[in-house]
């Protein structure tokens, strides 16, 4: 375990990691951090905002900042990453042990589409959405201190981690 104590998920949209890190935040007594809700608190918008009227280019920049902030600030914490925070941030690592949950597409896309209320501003074609899986799926797995099988049940997701 890294000197923050923290756990890091990292993943791709929908993959679990605001639901599974909440749980386990809860029961390893640790805080619960999402970055997508920092990075709105900071800026006082919502992640669809921001994309809409800054771009996505800024909102990258924004998401550098957060992680910096993260790592100069947070321990002991459970902390749930944006999808695109370790493809396109520098530095993830440095946060804490890194947790991929690794779901499959087919998995991702039913509950992609069971959650239309979300507004995900990357979730406008599906089948593009399936070629930015899949590249991001390798760099996931590079970063990863450790690599969980997401399409399980949330009580053995929990369970593979803490084991882990
Ligand atoms: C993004 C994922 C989103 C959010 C933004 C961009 C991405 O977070 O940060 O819409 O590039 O994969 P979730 O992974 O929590 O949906």
């Amino acid at each position: 375990m890294s000197l923050t104590n923290n756990i890091v998920l990292i993943g791709f949209m929908a993959s679990g990691k605001s639901s599974i890190g909440r749980l386990l935040a809860q029961k390893t007594d640790r805080y619960f951090i999402d970055s997508d809700n920092l990075i709105e608190s900071f800026l006082n918008k919502k992640i669809s905002d921001i994309f809409e009227t800054n771009g996505e280019e800024y909102f990258r920049q924004k998401e550098q900042h957060c992680l910096d902030w993260m790592v100069e600030s947070l321990k002991n914490s459970v902390i749930s990453t944006g999808g695109g925070m370790p493809i396109y941030s520098n530095g993830i690592k440095k946060l804490g042990k890194v947790v991929f949950l690794n779901a499959d597409f087919e998995v991702i896309k039913k509950r992609l589409e069971n959650d239309k209320e979300s507004n995900r501003p990357l979730i406008k074609d599906l089948s593009l959405t399936k070629a930015i899986y899949d590249q991001r799926v390798l760099k996931y797995n590079s970063l990863a201190d450790i690599a969980v099988d997401a399409n399980q049940s949330m009580q053995d997701i929990l369970q593979q981690i803490e084991n882990s």
